[in-house]
């Protein structure tokens, strides 16, 4: 599948359409169970979460309320210094509830530990982590998600949500992105 000038910046596509609507309704069916009889909150992770969580929610067959934070990370990525800033905060009570944080990827863990720790305030009953896509080899502080879809190499991926330049979030399947970009 091409996407015009857009897709065939695309070197090859890493998970196609069909892998990640696998791995996703069997994400769901792992967090199904262990939810047993609990209504989640699900808060996503703005703005690359968007489309796994929009395949996601649709797995669930029960009541489900999600919210969204939006992150932003300041820096090269790579500075331990990096600064993190919320551009969105929670807008529904978690007190007391089994909270699911949903991301796209998981890389140097810096935004999901600093969103865990600013959920934790609000005094949640549980709180679990999936992330469709985890760049292990990335990883600087210690952050273990619950669910992962795929891990995958240090490559720059586009698609299902992710971007580069705001570009390529659109895409169906996740790409990595040519080189010379
Ligand atoms: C990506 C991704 C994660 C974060 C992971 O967001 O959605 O939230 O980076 O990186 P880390 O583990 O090194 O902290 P990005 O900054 O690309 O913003 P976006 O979701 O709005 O595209």
């Amino acid at each position: 599948m091409t996407h015009g000038s857009v897709g065939s910046r695309i070197e090859r596509v890493l998970l196609s359409e069909e892998a990640i609507r696998v791995r996703v309704a069997e994400l769901v069916e792992l967090i199904k169970a262990d939810l047993g009889e609990l209504d989640p909150v699900i808060v996503a992770l703005l703005k690359g979460s968007i489309v796994f969580l929009a395949d996601l929610i649709r797995g669930f067959d029960r009541p489900l309320a999600f919210d969204f934070v939006g992150v932003s990370s300041y820096g090269d990525g790579t500075s331990p210094g990096e600064e993190i800033a919320l551009t969105k905060e929670l807008s529904v009570d978690i007190a007391g509830r089994h909270v699911l944080v949903v991301d796209d990827i998981l890389d140097t863990g810096r935004t999901l530990r600093h969103v865990l720790r600013y959920l934790e305030v609000f005094r949640p009953a549980s709180v679990r982590t999936c992330v469709l896509l985890d760049k292990r080899a990335r990883r600087d502080v210690a952050v273990e998600p619950d669910y992962t879809g795929f891990e995958i190499g240090d490559e720059f991926v586009v698609g299902y949500g992710m971007d580069f330049a705001d570009h390529y979030r659109n895409l169906p399947y996740i790409g990595v992105l040519a080189q010379g970009r």
